[in-house]
């Protein structure tokens, strides 16, 4: 047993994107490399609907699955494909962006949205493929508890209990964790996956140092997550899948691995080509 060391401190500093929304960017555009396969997480933690009502207008994907989870909120979404739908309280919305969606997502206004945005690229082979939505509710799930501790599944196996996703591109764990005061969370997992956590709440110690909330801890080398709660408890989004290892061309909302495809892309959205499949 090897107990993974912090690698890196991401997060804590607040930015606006899409047409005016408050958020923490927490991993993007540099650093890709480490956080292979994940490409971005923006997170989410308002109580004024000032900072998140402009939302995020029509905008096109391609190459990418971007993964949205709501502790608290709601966010509407509308898409090229007709898809319409409400993302809320403790729901997640699995999109894969494949050979290109275009869509809006519109925070609406509720007494606090908390949660967090992810991008997964897609492999080389999978980029140009169906877009396609899943729509997780809370009763589909799983909690597992224990001591001071209360996980919940949404893609992988944890404890022999599977969540909806698995994953189809990327294989994923993504586990939304709370933890009591003081309680202890260890995990163990294969050396040579990505591991990093997201802060909703509170704090954790790990490797010796605590760290606070809005922060995101990329794991180093060893095969054993160990963390320990601080004195306000923990809520700790969880994230990890094996690295792509592939060329990596990003303009905005599209990931492919070449400059050339990123030109192909730019053209088809100029010329109304862009959407393969209705
Ligand atoms: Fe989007």
């Amino acid at each position: 047993m090897q107990v993974k060391p912090i690698k890196r401190i991401t997060g804590g500093a607040v930015q606006y994107d899409g047409a005016g929304v408050k958020l923490v960017r927490v991993i993007g555009y540099h650093d890709v490399k480490e956080f292979d396969p994940f490409l971005m997480l923006d997170a989410f933690d308002a109580t004024d609907p000032k900072d998140y009502i402009k939302g995020f207008p029509w905008h096109p994907h391609r190459g990418i699955e971007t993964v949205t989870y709501l502790i608290e909120g709601e966010i509407e979404h509308g898409d090229s494909m007709g898809n319409k739908g409400s993302i809320n309280d403790g729901c997640c919305q699995w999109m894969t962006g494949g050979s290109g969606i275009i869509h809006q997502e519109m925070p609406k206004p509720s007494n606090l949205m908390l949660g967090t945005q992810l991008w997964i690229n897609l492999p080389k082979k999978d980029k140009m493929t169906d877009p396609a939505y899943r729509d997780i509710r809370p009763p589909q799930i799983p909690v597992v508890k224990g001591e001071g501790k209360e996980v919940r599944v949404i893609s992988g196996t944890y404890e022999d209990v599977s969540g909806p996703e698995q994953g189809d591109y990327v294989r994923t764990l993504y586990l939304d964790v709370k933890l009591e005061k003081g309680a202890e969370f260890t995990l163990t997992l294969d050396p040579e996956h990505t591991l990093f956590i997201y802060l909703v709440r509170g704090s954790v110690h790990t490797d010796g140092q605590e760290v606070p909330y809005h922060r995101a801890i990329l794991f180093g080398e060893g095969d054993t997550l160990s963390l320990k709660a601080g004195d306000e408890g923990a809520r700790i989004f969880l994230y990890s899948a094996k690295p792509l290892d592939e060329p990596i061309a990003w303009a905005g909302p599209i990931v492919m691995n070449t400059s050339e495809e990123l030109a192909v892309a730019q053209r088809e959205l100029r010329d109304g080509t862009f959407i393969k499949h209705k």
